[in-house]
């Protein structure tokens, strides 16, 4: 028999999970990389106009000063105050060095006007010399580093002590690197940020990190669908037939129906946008309930496949996939 759609009228922006140091992580936020400078400011303030407040950022991203001043605009129009926000940045992987962290973490405050950031992550588990490329695609292995990412992490507890970052974490970890930190560790990492889309969707990572009380947020959750066809990676769910259609029957978009999905998992998203209708639509996700069969169909879909592989650094002892 058909299952029926399920909607209610309830809609719940500011839905959160909570870390395992009590603060409350926002379900949905807003990624930023590839962002254009101009689009991302427009791209905050209709965010915040719309019920985020959540942003994910990173120095790599190189548009943490327009990130800052679209916040401050806000916060000086009196509609949101700096507590009501949760802001992410990130370490990247030339700076592993335990003295880079807190100069690192510096400058990414310094451009977003802040005096500290909500979560601060190791980007990748992998670190890069500090005066080598920042993606050293040519002869990659000339360019590592050997900075174990557990002397990084010691960088991050710092980060913490001094009042620099309100929690730590980390992204592209796997497993054992998880638990091999969590072996060491003073403070406890309080995310991993990973890929996670119906294509891959990570179901025993994320039960692995549950398991130790780690929250997953999920990066790229709608595939890059707009680079779908120039990145070679696999098909985005959004784009797939039975998914729009499934969305037909609860007046939603593919977009809706995959973020939907994914937060069902127990994870927090970060889908990124610049145009204010997609901005709106991905946050507009908790109002309907998917039905067992349609959920089905998008497990079916788990492939394990990849849109962020970093395979040209397959070869580093710290390589996480
Ligand atoms: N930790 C890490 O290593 C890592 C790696 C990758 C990404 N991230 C984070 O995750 C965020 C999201 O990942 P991503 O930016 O790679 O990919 P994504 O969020 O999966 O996809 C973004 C693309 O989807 C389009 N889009 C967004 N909403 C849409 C909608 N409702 N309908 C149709 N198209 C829509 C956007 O175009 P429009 O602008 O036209 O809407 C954009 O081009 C990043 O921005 C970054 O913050 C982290």
């Amino acid at each position: 028999m058909e299952q029926k759609a399920v909607a209610s009228a309830t809609v719940r922006p500011q839905e959160t999970i909570t870390l395992n140091n009590s603060m409350k992580i926002p379900v949905v936020g807003l990624g930023t990389y590839k962002s254009d400078k101009k689009q991302v400011q427009h791209a905050i303030s209709d965010a915040i106009d719309a019920g985020y407040r959540h942003f994910d950022c990173a120095w790599l991203y190189g548009n943490e000063d327009e990130v800052g001043q679209a916040l401050h605009s806000k916060i000086a129009g009196g509609l949101v105050q700096r507590e009501d926000l949760f802001i992410t940045s990130k370490l990247w992987n030339n700076f592993h060095e335990k003295s880079k962290v807190i100069p690192m973490l510096e400058e990414s405050l310094g451009s977003l006007g802040l005096h500290y950031v909500d979560l601060y992550l190791i980007n990748w588990p992998f670190g890069f010399k500090e005066n080598a490329p920042l993606c050293p695609t040519n002869h990659p292995e000339k360019s590592y580093s050997n900075v174990d990412y557990l002397e990084t992490w010691e960088g991050m507890e710092n980060c913490v002590k001094q009042g620099l970052a309100k929690s730590i974490g980390v992204s592209n970890f796997n497993p054992q690197q998880i638990t091999r930190l969590l072996d060491h560790c003073k403070i406890k990492p309080v995310v991993n940020q990973v890929e996670v889309t119906p294509n891959l969707n990570q179901k025993d990572l994320i039960k692995f990190c549950k398991e130790h009380e780690i929250v997953v947020t999920g990066y790229a959750p709608l595939g890059r669908s707009a680079h779908h066809g120039t990145s070679g990676g696999p098909t985005p769910t959004m784009l797939d037939p039975k998914v729009i259609q499934i969305g037909e029957k609860y007046k939603k978009s593919a977009a809706q129906v995959v973020l939907n999905y994914l937060v069902s998992l127990g994870i927090s998203v970060v889908p990124r946008s610049v145009h204010k209708s997609h901005i709106c639509e991905n946050i507009n996700i908790f109002d309907f309930t998917l039905a067992p069969a349609d959920v089905a169909y998008l497990d079916s879909l788990n492939k394990n496949q990849r849109v962020v592989t970093m395979s040209e650094f397959s070869s580093h002892p710290h390589y996480s996939f």
